[in-house]
């Protein structure tokens, strides 16, 4: 099997080459994005090994299809990139569903440290010499509420490390997780309610039609005086000139932001040098109480490792069975309805 990769980072050779070369299945390193105008590289190729910032849309899946190509193999989680609807009946789309759970949900807890101890300000003083604590008060996490939007693998694995910092979690989720609550420690409860009592939110749930812009405007006027806003899912949660606003106000009282709305341009390549055209990026990134990471929640060894392993297999039992457990189908939006694809 031949496959199109597409957005080549250096991190990504070793293991897809280590498990493709265990399983026959070659790839062809790209270092463009796939969108309209690179769809032409796929020419030849049996599918398309494609992340996060990759656009599959209409016109590039039709274009796919008339190429020949039979899959698009999603190197991550989620697939928001992909429109669902057109691929139904077209062409097939597997995806990895989880990788590291414990990846994504300790870089939101480092996030949420490096901001509330001023570690970020520490490293840049202490390089300088400069032992000086002014400034530099933060607050405990112990005792303190955070709100969880969606309770699925990441926002479990992180309701965990919370639990360990003695803190008490505020759940939302359209499915209750079994178990999950634990009296006052750990409980589900409405949107507004979460809104309103939790000293931090932390996001992890999908973006889709309902979940976009979860935290804006409205969102933030109901929140507490000083909320901490972790996003670490995908930027379009979270409104950015809504946030900017609340922080501006005072309101936000700290971002710690791995995703950004309209990182697709930006995240992942080095623009040191360059003049950023997004004003309020810019200005997000000038705040002192405002953290960005370049979506790299993901990017740990044991992560890279089962992401190879699982986009590889994947591709193994689709050309074997014409099935696979991973594949995403848009009547169910989720592989775990839809465990055979049979909603094609
Ligand atoms: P998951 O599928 O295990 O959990 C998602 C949870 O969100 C589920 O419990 C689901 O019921 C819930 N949900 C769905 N719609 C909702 C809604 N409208 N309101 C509230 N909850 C809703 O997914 P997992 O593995 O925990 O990943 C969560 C998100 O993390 C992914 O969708 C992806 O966007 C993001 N992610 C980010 C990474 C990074 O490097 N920054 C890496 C991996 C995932």
């Amino acid at each position: 099997m031949r496959f199109a990769f597409f957005d080549t980072k250096p991190y990504d050779k070793p293991s897809f080459d280590k498990f493709g070369g265990e399983h026959g299945v070659k790839f062809k390193y790209f270092e463009t994005k796939l969108n309209e105008d690179t769809v032409e590289l796929a020419s030849g190729y049996d599918g398309v090994c494609v992340f996060v910032n990759d656009v599959v849309n209409a016109a590039v899946i039709d274009r796919l299809c008339e190429l020949g190509v039979k899959v698009v193999a999603l190197r991550c989680a989620g697939f928001n990139n992909v429109d669902m609807k057109h691929a139904f009946g077209k062409i097939h789309v597997l995806r990895v569903p989880a990788y590291s759970p414990y990846a994504v949900a300790e870089h939101a807890m480092a996030l949420l440290l490096t901001s509330i101890r001023r570690i970020h300000k520490a490293y840049i003083r202490t390089k300088d010499f400069n032992f000086s604590l002014s400034g530099m008060t933060g607050f405990d996490l112990h005792g303190k509420t955070v709100g969880v939007i969606g309770t699925g693998r990441i926002g479990r694995v992180f309701i965990d490390i919370c639990r360990g910092f003695g803190m008490k979690v505020l759940a939302f989720d359209k499915y209750h997780a079994e178990g999950l609550e634990d009296g006052d420690r750990v409980k589900y409860v409405g949107l507004d309610e979460l809104f309103a009592n939790s000293d931090i939110i932390s996001l992890h749930c999908p973006l889709t039609e309902e979940t976009y812009h979860i935290i804006g405007e409205d969102a933030l006027a109901k929140c507490k005086k000083g909320v901490v806003i972790i996003n670490t899912s995908r930027g379009a949660l979270v409104d950015a000139e809504a946030l900017l606003a609340g922080i501006k106000s005072r309101r936000v009282g700290a971002a710690c932001l791995d995703v950004y709305e309209e990182e697709s341009e930006l995240f992942f390549e080095d623009f040191s040098g360059h003049i950023i055209e997004d004003d309020i990026l810019a200005r997000l990134i000038s705040m002192p109480n405002v953290i960005v990471t370049s979506h790299q929640a993901f990017l740990t060894e044991e992560a890279l490792s089962n992401i190879a392993e699982t986009t590889v297999k994947n591709i193994v039992e689709f050309f074997k069975n014409r099935q696979c457990p991973n594949e995403l189908c848009y009547r169910c939006g989720a592989a775990e309805d839809c465990k055979t694809g049979k909603c094609f």
